[in-house]
């Protein structure tokens, strides 16, 4: 069983909450923190009766603030390149887990901590989020990810105007520029996250894991994202589910997906 310093872990109905917890730190990632990132990960992978997850901030005002700069300050070339690729890691587990993977924004979502978000299915923010990529502050570049995802999400002008002037974009210019998908007054957060994640959850888990497979062959290069959806379409076919979901819609009744 993996020891958490930097993160609580609460498992309710099928959802485990991770919620990185340095609120004194605005929720900074330091290596350690994405150490434990990588063992919460990996029990999401493992553990049957988890269906999916929710990561979040403590306290009100960070989700996460960045990679922990007193740490970064201490980098050299070598260190450097495995520190990204640590972490670029940990976020592309987020990214191909099959089963999905909310970001719940509750506040200063900065450097890594845009990078985190990014790397999940999908991005709620409160209303006092604030999103950025202010690596260039500091004589860096994003190194977990951020070239790669925020242009993926936003097109390659506003990405680059983002990570070369460092400005930040609050909430509703984030749901406007397609880096987020809704936006709440903060008390109503992780209420909409769950409900989203129940939504999903509803649905044939094999069939959802295989979307966000697809979604993430559009990105991979070398991939032929049309032949990976054509073979995850045959997959569903042998699937319990599929046989259970148009039954169930021939026979006018709800569907219980199992899983199988
Ligand atoms: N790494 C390490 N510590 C951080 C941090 C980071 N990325 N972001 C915030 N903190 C720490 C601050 O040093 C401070 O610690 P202290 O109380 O021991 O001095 C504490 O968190 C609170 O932050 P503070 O700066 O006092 O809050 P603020 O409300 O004045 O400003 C921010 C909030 C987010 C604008 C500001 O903290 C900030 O710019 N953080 C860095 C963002 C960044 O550059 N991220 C990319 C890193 S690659």
């Amino acid at each position: 069983m993996a020891i958490y310093e930097n993160l609580l872990l609460d498992q309710q109905n099928g959802i485990l909450f991770i919620t990185i917890n340095r609120a004194d730190k605005l929720n900074a990632l330091n290596i350690e923190t994405i150490r434990e990132i990588r063992n919460a990960m990996q029990q999401v992978y493992d553990d049957a009766t988890i269906k999916g997850a929710i990561i979040t901030g403590a306290g009100p005002k960070a989700f996460v603030a960045g990679a922990d700069i007193t740490e970064i300050a201490e980098l050299s070339e070598v260190t450097a390149r495995s520190f990204a690729e640590r972490g670029q890691d940990v976020f592309a587990m987020i990214e191909r887990s099959n089963k999905p993977v909310i970001a719940a924004v509750n506040g200063f979502a900065l450097g890594g901590g845009c990078e985190l978000a990014m790397a999940c299915h999908l991005r709620v923010a409160s209303e006092n989020a604030r999103f950025g990529q202010p690596e260039v502050n500091l004589g860096l570049i994003p190194g977990y990810g951020g070239t790669q995802r925020l242009t993926q999400l936003v097109g390659k002008g506003k990405a680059m105007e983002l990570m070369m002037t460092a400005d930040m974009v609050n909430a509703q210019d984030a749901l406007q520029l397609g880096l987020v998908n809704h936006v709440v007054p903060q008390e109503q957060l992780l209420g909409k996250c769950v409900e989203i994640m129940e939504k999903i959850m509803s649905k044939a888990p094999l069939a959802v894991g295989l979307v966000i497979e697809c979604v993430n062959a559009v990105y991979t290069k070398d991939e032929d994202g049309y032949q990976t959806e054509a073979n995850a379409f045959a997959r569903c076919c042998t699937s319990e589910d599929f046989v259970e979901g148009t039954s169930a819609f021939i026979e006018k009744r709800k569907a219980d997906f199992t899983g199988n």
